[in-house]
């Protein structure tokens, strides 16, 4: 068995409408998280995709005039186009109207069904259509959903999943496996609802409503064509179905399901919670198939402070802050680079954040245009102008030791904010180590000792920083993608040794080894007047 497999999951999006930031801010943390991972040596498969089916899907379809079909093919495609533009480096893209997951879900609730966790009586409760969930008297605020949703009153015949008899069961997975939900904050709100608030409730949980009758746009229940299977039972389904489910024999269920140790991870929103980390593991436990690794939830974004929402008309769309972007002269890859580090890099994964250009304005230039952009540009234009593109042997230089020492840690540093999903700290790392760069630079000022033609030692300073700019490259490729690659291939480093077990003293430049042409790659975001 090898434990050298990864498997992480965005959560599949409703196409009820068009993207927005928070779907491109789950995507892109999960795909940096695969980059790192790929980084690290492990053989990773990203799934994202569209969740397609429900109430809600077919009720905008209808309120535009189109088939259910037509409008979920015309949506989904904006949500395939996004995840190109965001440099997304996914492996599938499931949707859950293909046959490969119709097939999946049905074979999934055939082993429920056979398993005794399944029974037909009737459901008399509250239903949020924006949810897609099922909510008691008691939770509702003001006559709403806890989220705000409105609900409706359904009475109807519906097949049930024995979710009660999970209670003990989840609490003790949880136990058992202390960090399944994260973070720490998110795990205690899923313990209190599993337990029923603070003390333990025995029958805490209510089985669940696992099917529909009022509407037809949903899987069918195999053996009962009245019924369409429970929106969310039909998508959670998905990361098995995306992995030849219910084929147990597929190499991808085997290598990616089973015989993982750190995953399989779902990133989700925590919104999306509850069914992730309580209704899903019972599911499985149910089917009496392993269980994932983790659930990671992170927090939501606010617009200059406002809640985002359709109707205060505030929803960020990632294509515009793109176009802003480029609006400073930036390219598609820049602009890209710049939102994905953003994200990633001003909130610590998991809290709440606020999205405000002038904090982009401010991040951007500071870490990436000035730190490492003009730190880059500098010192690689006078290896090209004064040495002849080429890099001098400074394994004896006693000077770049305590720098160099402290490139050669970030690999160890970086891992282990990563295993924590720190994302924001693990750049932290590679910010810190930026700056050290530059003040190496600021105190030996090689274009002073250029201009006391103390040539060797200048040349010595450039390619200490020529070597530390590999490491900064290296390591900050799952974050801005496309900018550190063409800082690798400026240095000229080889496709094959960009992995963390290059960022080391072994790998170092060597004597005579020769650069290409720097170009600009971190523009200043300025308004030009
Ligand atoms: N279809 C379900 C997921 C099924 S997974 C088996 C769904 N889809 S969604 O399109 O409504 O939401 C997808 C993700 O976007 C969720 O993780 C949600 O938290 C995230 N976000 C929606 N608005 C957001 C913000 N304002 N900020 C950050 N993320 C937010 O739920």
């Amino acid at each position: 068995m090898s434990y050298k497999n990864f498997y992480i999951t965005s959560p599949i999006y409703y196409v009820n409408d068009v993207p927005h930031i928070g779907h491109a801010y789950t995507s892109i943390s999960c795909d940096v998280m695969a980059r790192f991972k790929r980084l690290e040596g492990f053989d990773v498969r990203f799934l994202t995709g569209t969740d397609e089916h429900g109430q809600k899907v077919e009720k905008s379809a209808l309120s535009r005039g189109k088939t259910p079909q037509e409008f979920c093919d015309e949506i989904s495609s904006k949500f395939r186009e996004l995840a190109q533009t965001l440099s997304l480096s996914h492996d599938d893209f499931i949707r859950t109207t293909q046959e490969r997951h119709k097939k999946s879900a049905q074979e999934f609730w055939k082993i429920l069904e056979k398993n005794g966790w399944i029974y037909k009586s009737v459901y008399e409760g509250w239903y949020a259509v924006r949810d897609e969930a099922f909510y008691g008297e008691d939770e509702l605020i003001n006559g709403k959903a806890p989220t705000g949703a409105d609900v409706e009153w359904h009475k109807e015949e519906s097949y049930f999943f024995k979710l009660s008899a999970f209670q003990d069961k989840l609490l003790a997975l949880y136990d058992a496996v202390p960090d399944f939900v994260q973070p720490e904050s998110k795990r205690n709100e899923v313990l209190s609802f599993v337990r029923g608030g603070k003390d333990y409730v025995k029958g805490a949980l209510r089985d669940l409503s696992i099917s529909r009758t009022s509407f037809s746009w949903g899987v069918k229940v195999p053996d009962d064509e009245n019924h369409v299977m429970y929106v969310w039972l039909d998508a959670l389904t998905n990361y098995i179905s995306a992995l030849g489910f219910p084929n147990e024999q597929d190499p991808l269920l085997q290598k990616f399901w089973c015989d993982t140790k750190d995953s399989p991870v779902h990133v989700v929103g925590k919104d999306i919670l509850r069914f992730h980390a309580v209704y899903w593991p019972a599911f499985l436990m149910a089917a009496q198939i392993p269980l994932p690794n983790k659930i990671f939830a992170h927090g939501w974004w606010t617009n200059s402070g406002q809640k985002i929402s359709k109707s205060l008309g505030n929803v960020i769309d990632p294509h515009q802050e793109l176009e802003w972007l480029k609006s400073f002269g930036c390219s598609h890859e820049q602009a890209v680079d710049y939102f994905r580090y953003f994200l990633l890099r001003e909130v610590p994964f998991g809290n709440d954040g606020d999205y405000n250009r002038k904090n982009f304005v401010t991040r951007v230039n500071a870490e990436l245009a000035n730190n490492i952009g003009n730190l880059s540009q500098r010192i690689l234009s006078m290896i090209y102008k004064n040495n002849d593109g080429k890099i001098v042997n400074f394994s004896h230089y006693e000077d770049a030791k305590e720098l160099l020492e402290k490139a050669y840690k970030l690999p160890a540093e970086i891992t282990l904010e990563m295993d924590k999903f720190a994302f924001d700290q693990a750049i932290e790392k590679i910010i810190i180590f930026a700056r050290a760069c530059n003040l190496f630079v600021d105190q030996k000022a090689p274009w002073t000792l250029k201009k006391e033609h103390r040539v060797e030692e200048m040349n010595l300073v450039l390619s200490t920083i020529a070597e530390s700019l590999r490491c900064l490259a290296i390591a900050l490729q799952p974050f801005v993608p496309t900018l550190s690659g063409k800082m690798l291939d400026m240095l000229n480093v080889d496709e094959k040794s960009r992995t963390l077990k290059f960022l080391n003293a072994d790998f170092a430049l060597k004597p005579d080894h020769k650069i290409n042409e720097p170009k600009g790659l971190f523009p200043r975001l300025e308004t030009k007047n």
